[in-house]
């Protein structure tokens, strides 16, 4: 068996470390989600401002036993890798994951980094149990936390919960935040990146600047990606108060995601979220797709909201760390 180390910049070798990690994904999920091919491998072979991604697949011949996608991140959080382990069915219990894990933990300590994290996506939405969690638990990691992935099938009647709230305006845009809301925008996303409940994950809010965000978004355009938010404005003030953002590619259009739901602490109690969230849903929607969402169980006014909408829990992710 040989390691293979993966930087995304042979697209023939990442197409097979790929066919690893989402073909274990649609076989484990009801509504699998992820990067498309193209989009992991930009994401990978890219220079970015905020991580940086590179893979490890176990290779016997010509035959993938298991992959790891490790992700650096540059901003917040730069004492944490996370780790996702990925094994073909029938070399199951043979010791890959392990094997592959070992590889990533000597990779993180010769880096002088110290956590390392794994998210568990196919948690049953009851229990939360799955191969995953037995695995991380076998191998030392500790459950942090965990989200509810929550589904809706598109298109849905949002004119019964478009109500605009008295005293705020909404503002649209596609790819790129206009100039004249970035400095509030990112203060916004830095909110959003406080206050999301977290659980007892190891987690330092990320500081936001506009270039972060010009980044975010120019990596976003290159995968190819679209992106659909909706802000509240509070007219009397010009403060920019809720967004919420949605948004997909056309490699999946069956697929969509709900990213970011925030109102500022200021504003909270009149009913931003979904006064954001359903005209979001409007620009976005043209015709059948599942739009995904994922929420801590214990952010009920979020889970609210999602379920006027219609979502419904599918599966339970669970956040796992092993302090080195
Ligand atoms: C979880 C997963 C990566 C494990 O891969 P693997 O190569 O079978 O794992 P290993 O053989 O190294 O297992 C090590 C130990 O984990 C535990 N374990 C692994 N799978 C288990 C299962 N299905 N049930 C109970 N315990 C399990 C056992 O203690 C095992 O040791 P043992 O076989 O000597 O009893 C694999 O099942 C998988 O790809 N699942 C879907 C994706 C996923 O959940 N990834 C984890 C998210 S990071």
């Amino acid at each position: 068996m040989e390691i293979i180390w993966v930087d995304g910049r042979d697209p023939e070798l990442f197409r097979r470390f790929y066919e690893v990690k989402f073909g274990v994904r649609r076989e484990e999920l009801e509504f699998p989600v992820g990067l498309g091919v193209e989009e992991a491998r930009v994401l990978m072979a890219g220079t970015h401002a905020d991580v940086r991604a590179e893979g490890i697949g176990l290779v016997e011949g010509d035959d993938w036993l298991g992959v790891a996608w490790l992700d650096w991140w540059l901003v917040g959080n730069t004492d944490t890798v996370d780790v996702e382990l990925a094994v073909v069915p029938e070399y199951r219990r043979r010791g890959v994951a392990s094997r592959l894990l070992d590889v990533a933990v000597e990779r993180v300590r010769a880096e002088g980094r110290r956590i390392v994290s794994g998210t568990n996506l196919a948690g049953d939405p009851v229990t939360g149990e799955s191969a995953g969690t037995a695995f991380a638990r076998a191998r030392g990691f500790e459950k942090k936390h965990a989200e509810l992935h929550q589904v809706v099938e598109l298109p849905i009647d949002v004119t019964a919960l478009e109500r605009p709230v008295d005293g705020y305006e909404l503002v649209q845009w596609r790819e790129h935040a206009p100039d004249e809301w970035l400095e509030q925008f990112v203060e916004l996303l830095s909110g959003m990146s406080e206050d999301v409940p977290t659980g007892d994950r190891t987690d330092e809010p990320v500081r936001w600047t506009a270039e972060l965000v010009r980044d975010a978004e120019a990596r976003r355009v290159a995968q190819g990606r679209f992106t659909y938010t909706t802000a509240a404005v509070h007219t009397a003030t010009g403060e920019l108060a809720a967004y919420t953002q949605m948004g997909g590619t056309p490699e999946t259009p069956e697929r969509l995601n709900q990213y970011d739901t925030y109102v500022r602490r200021t504003h909270r109690g009149h009913g931003l979220g979904i006064a954001v969230k359903a005209p979001n849903l409007r620009a976005i929607q043209t015709g059948p797709a599942v739009m995904h969402t994922w929420n801590a169980p214990e952010n009920a006014p979020m889970i609210a909201v999602n379920a006027k909408l219609g979502f419904r829990p599918v599966a339970q992710r669970t956040i796992w760390e092993r302090v080195l």
